[in-house]
């Protein structure tokens, strides 16, 4: 695969829609083939560099703020970086390109329909959100915006791990500089 150094790939979607599984598979993927990569993931950066923040409006975008710039260093030294964050919304995503600069992200927008994500509910969440025992969930009382500026979608209702995985690498293949 091709990938220019210092690329920064950005899941986003809704919880449960599958952006650290692909993430993950992804990041296996790349380092067979010889990439230095990183991954930041939502759920393990709340627990630690972000573990000040809640999901509020205001806190949301730090966590976002903080990301971001943690990836620029990383891109800064030709790491390819493969982030998993809701990203909620499309200011936020675009803070994102603006942080680290519109020519080194890569946003996959990870497409799944609200109610498949209940159903999938894989880690207990959105019960607790159904039931008011969590506030501010995503697609449940806080607001997921459908993104419109991004640049691929995967929609894993439809597809199996692998054929979205295979269509990324595609993408990835079409669309980036020959360079390693
Ligand atoms: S973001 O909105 O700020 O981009 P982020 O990706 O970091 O969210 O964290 C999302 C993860 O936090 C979810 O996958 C879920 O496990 C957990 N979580 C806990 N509370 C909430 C909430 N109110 N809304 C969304 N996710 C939550």
């Amino acid at each position: 695969m091709e990938l220019k150094k210092g690329t920064v790939i950005w899941f986003f979607g809704l919880s449960g829609s599958g952006k650290t599984t692909l993430a993950e598979t992804l990041n296996k993927k790349l380092i067979n083939k010889g990439f230095l990569t990183k991954r930041l993931d939502g759920d393990v950066l709340r627990r630690r560099l972000n573990s000040d923040l809640g999901f509020g409006e205001d806190d949301r975008k730090e966590n976002i703020r903080r990301v971001a710039e943690v990836s620029k260093l990383f891109s800064e030294t030709g790491i390819i970086t493969i982030c998993s964050f809701i990203t909620p919304k499309e200011g936020l995503r675009n803070l994102v390109k603006e942080i680290i600069g519109r020519d080194n992200v890569i946003d996959i927008y990870v497409n799944c329909s609200i109610e498949t994500c209940i159903k999938r509910d894989v880690k207990g969440l959105y019960k607790k959100a159904l039931n008011k025992e969590i506030l501010n969930f995503t697609g449940i009382d806080s607001i997921f915006e459908t993104p419109k500026n991004h640049c691929f979608t995967v929609n894993t209702e439809q597809e199996t791990i692998d054929q979205s995985i295979n269509s990324i690498e595609l993408f990835l293949k079409e669309s980036t500089v020959l360079e390693k």
